[in-house]
């Protein structure tokens, strides 16, 4: 009765349009099967604590820097110690107190108690679409798209917001089997959005209009992450969730403990939190970044430098991930020529020359020839058949060449 209420406060407060969904089409969802994922455990980066005793709240980056949260500030960090990112126009300005952290496209935002914020040229500036937002209701907001496009998913217990530049309207669900609090919203586009409320997963096509019951029984979200390939990442109590940009679903745990407790966007990366270990989750390799002390890391970041940060409790952590600050070695590479090259290469199958991936001294004879024949679009490894691989699939390889061949 009382969210009836305030949802009718705040409909009448913003007057934004509402959109009831028709009932989803009733299809028996899929039963999601729990994959485990060992991670790949081999030289792990040098990890340092930068700061101590800090009473951070998240992790930000501010152009392009790593920048601490705390209750009502942000600052960048600037060696060991940090300088406050002023706010507004003037640099005056109160943030008020940070409620909530969001990505834009690769920079961050900021929600207060006095506004959403954005960063530019080293500033927050208050956006105007603030003022369209029932604020103290907001629990997210996701951004896709850029410039005229740019469309915000934003979340509140018992709705789904859309706004743009033209306005914005409140979506709200209609499933006679569903209900209970809204826990994620991850834009696609402008247009769809994957929406977890109580325990089902739904696909929320506004404008067609379309919702479709993607999965039932979820457990508790704690986070969420839109990755550079459009992938919806959900951390829950069950393990990694993933919804592909072509609805596949894939339910992912890391260890003994299902339950994942973070996960961040890293390109087409996932950086995820569970078992007491930071992981970079790309497709469904993981590998180790570092051990994590507290329960539950509250923030992580990559910089433009590449280095990883994490708030580890009351310290901030950076872990050494660039290129030049982490030789890949053959320990390192050898997982990819696994799960991608020896099917064939190793006993001869699909007509393929025999080579050997599996010592470092045969593979580094094939590996300048390997690492061309996998960038060769015309004439790929594996075949085209196989599928091609990203650059961001053989990164490694390419590390492990440019690197000078490490043993
Ligand atoms: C589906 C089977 C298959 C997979 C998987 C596969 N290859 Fe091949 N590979 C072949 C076949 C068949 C040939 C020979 C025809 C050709 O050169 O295109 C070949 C040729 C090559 C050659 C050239 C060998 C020579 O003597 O010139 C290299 C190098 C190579 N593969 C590397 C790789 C690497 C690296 C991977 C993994 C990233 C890989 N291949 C995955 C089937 C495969």
């Amino acid at each position: 009765m009382r969210s009836l209420f305030l949802a009718a406060l705040v409909f009448a407060a913003c007057t934004p349009g509402q959109i009831i969904m028709p009932p989803p089409t009733p299809v028996e969802p899929p039963t999601l099967s729990l994959v485990t994922v060992t991670p790949v455990d081999t030289t792990r980066p040098t990890s340092s604590t930068v700061m101590s005793s800090l009473s951070a709240t998240g992790l930000s980056l501010v152009s392009g820097q790593v920048a601490v949260v705390s209750v009502d500030a942000v600052a960048v960090r600037a060696g060991m110690a940090t300088t406050p990112v002023p706010v507004g126009p003037m640099g005056d300005d109160a943030l008020g107190t940070v409620r909530q952290l969001g990505r834009r496209g690769a920079a961050s935002l900021w929600l207060t108690s006095t506004g959403v914020y954005l960063e530019r040229s080293g500033r927050l500036l208050r956006s105007p679409l603030s003022d369209s937002l029932p604020l103290p209701q907001v629990r997210a907001i996701d951004v896709v798209g850029e410039g005229a496009a740019e469309t915000w998913w934003v979340r509140t217990d018992d709705a789904v917001l859309r706004a743009t530049s033209g306005g914005v309207d409140a979506i709200a669900l209609n499933d006679p089997n569903g209900g209970g609090l809204i826990k994620a919203a991850v834009g696609r586009d402008g247009a769809s959005v994957i929406v977890v409320q109580g325990a089902r997963l739904y696909l929320v096509e506004v404008d067609a209009p379309k919702v479709t019951v993607l999965a039932t029984g979820l457990g508790a979200v704690t986070q969420s992450a839109r990755l550079g390939d459009g992938t919806a990442a959900l951390a829950t109590a069950q393990g990694l969730v993933r919804v592909s940009p072509t609805n596949e679903l894939t339910l992912t745990a890391f260890g003994p403990v299902a339950a994942v407790h973070d996960v961040a966007a890293d390109g087409d990366a996932a950086l995820v939190q569970s078992n007491g270990l930071l992981l970079s989750l790309l497709v469904d390799e993981a590998r180790v970044l570092g051990d994590v002390a507290a329960p539950v890391v509250s923030g992580v970041v990559r910089d433009t430098a590449g280095a990883v940060f994490t708030l580890d409790g009351d310290a901030l952590k950076r872990l050494a991930t660039t290129a030049e600050e982490q030789p890949v070695r053959y320990a390192d590479v050898k997982p990819f020529f696994t799960a991608r090259c020896t099917s064939c290469h190793s006993s001869g199958a699909n007509y393929a020359p025999i080579i050997d991936f599996t010592t470092y001294n045969k593979a580094k004879m094939w590996a300048a020839q390997s690492l061309a024949r996998v960038q060769n679009g015309d004439n790929p490894m594996p075949p085209v058949a196989s599928g091609l691989l990203r650059p961001s699939q053989y990164a490694v390889l390419e590390r492990w060449v440019q690197g000078g061949l490490l043993p």
